[in-house]
């Protein structure tokens, strides 16, 4: 049953996003309410196929649609140019016209895979996207970004290209591995950091019911994160200015799961150590109090980390960060807080306080703290 719609507001490219939980009964009604035309290719993953491929399809057959899918491996190496090339094949071979839509079910992965397939295959067909991990349901399910990644860079080959509407159903977390939960927890938090001060606290009382999946809570997380998203993608579409503060805790965060070859972190895990360095930069610039880093520090503590920390030599990771594709003119750009609910953008640190600060975010990790906040 669908429960809440939040507009992304762009004009004629505004799009609903729905959110409920076992919403799949009202799927392709939904579809028809939007016009979208009987082909249709659900784009998806094998770890999501065997969990809701196959109900999905025929929920879709049921109401009339010709419902074919493409089933790729698990994993970021999934998302290139070749792997691109073999869905344009696989789609060509169908005689998949341009009045036929894309289904991206599963995480950000296949997100930003079919969405850069939907932007380009024939200069452009109908998307929607159908997020199943935490991360996708709170961050790249909204906002249009799609991209494949160069071997040399993440995301370098891409498009702002909006879907027709996003489907948040809950009850797909159910079936997500735990380490996934909390990378998407990380994306969660940054949005409390950046924007929402009162949701940073919300985030704080509930972190156990949420890493727990309660309905209430998670419901709760994503339409917040996706209406502070919404906001931030009307005003700044393309990046060009507002939305770049959305990069807090990952100018480190980048730099870790490069340093740690994209294997020893994921995205989350690394985006969350990123905003703890980056809040202790901000405290040590005399930006942040000492009592929100504090904050900041303990939430972080809070979230069980499993990693190897002996892989992260600081040398590299302060390379990393000079190459950040974020730089302008040479120099990385930070996205620093300066309390709960608001950032500023900054590009002169020095690196022997990012040395300092990558000590201090790794000194959290596996580290008790009382979760009395
Ligand atoms: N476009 C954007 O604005 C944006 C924003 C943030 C991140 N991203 C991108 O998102 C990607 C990461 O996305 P992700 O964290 O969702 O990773 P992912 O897509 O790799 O999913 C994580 C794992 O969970 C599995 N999975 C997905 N849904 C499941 C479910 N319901 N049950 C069981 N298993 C499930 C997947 O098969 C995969 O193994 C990165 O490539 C990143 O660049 C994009
Ligand atoms: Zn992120």
């Amino acid at each position: 049953m669908i429960q809440r719609q939040i507009d992304v507001a762009l004009g004629e490219r505004s799009y609903p996003i729905y959110f409920g939980t076992g919403m799949t009964a009202s799927f392709a009604p939904t579809c028809q309410l939007h016009g979208i035309p009987r082909q249709v290719v659900i784009v998806t993953d094998t770890n999501v196929a065997q969990h809701y491929l196959e109900s999905l399809q025929k929920h879709l057959h049921h109401f009339e649609f010709e419902a074919s899918s493409i089933i790729l491996p698990p994993g970021e190496t999934q998302k290139s140019l070749s792997r691109a090339n073999a869905i344009f094949t696989a789609l060509l071979q169908r005689r998949t016209g341009r009045k036929a839509t894309i289904i991206a079910l599963g995480g950000g992965v296949v997100g930003d895979l079919a969405g850069f397939v939907a932007a380009t295959y024939q200069r452009g067909v109908t998307l929607i996207q159908v997020p199943t991990t935490l991360l996708a349901q709170v961050d790249s399910s909204v906002g249009g970004k799609v991209a494949v990644n160069h071997p040399l860079g993440k995301n370098m080959i891409g498009a702002f290209y909006q879907p027709k509407f996003v489907w948040i159903d809950g009850e797909t977390l159910r079936t997500l591995p735990s380490r996934e939960v909390i990378c998407g927890l990380a994306e969660v938090a940054k949005y409390g950091v950046i924007f929402d001060a009162e949701f940073f606290a919300y985030l704080e009382t509930n972190l156990e019911a949420i890493m727990k999946l309660d309905h209430a809570a998670v419901m709760h997380i994503q339409a917040r994160c996706c209406e502070l998203k919404a906001r931030v993608v009307a005003e700044d579409e393309r990046e060009l200015g507002l939305r770049a503060v959305l990069n807090y805790g990952h100018t480190v965060g980048h730099a870790l799961e490069f340093a740690g070859k994209y294997r020893a972190l994921k995205h989350g895990e690394a985006v969350l150590l990123g905003m703890a360095a980056e809040a202790f930069i901000a405290q040590q610039m005399g930006l942040l109090s000492a009592e929100v880093l504090e904050r900041i520090e303990a939430f972080v503590s809070r979230i069980p980390l499993e990693f190897k920390k002996e892989t992260f030599a600081p040398s590299k990771i302060l390379d990393a960060i000079r190459r950040d594709k974020k730089s302008v003119d040479g120099k990385t750009r930070f996205v620093l807080p300066v309390r709960l609910g608001e950032v500023r953008i900054l590009d002169d640190v020095e690196p022997e306080l990012i040395r300092l600060s990558l000590k201090r975010a790794f000194g959290l990790v596996g580290k008790k703290r009382s979760s009395s906040h």
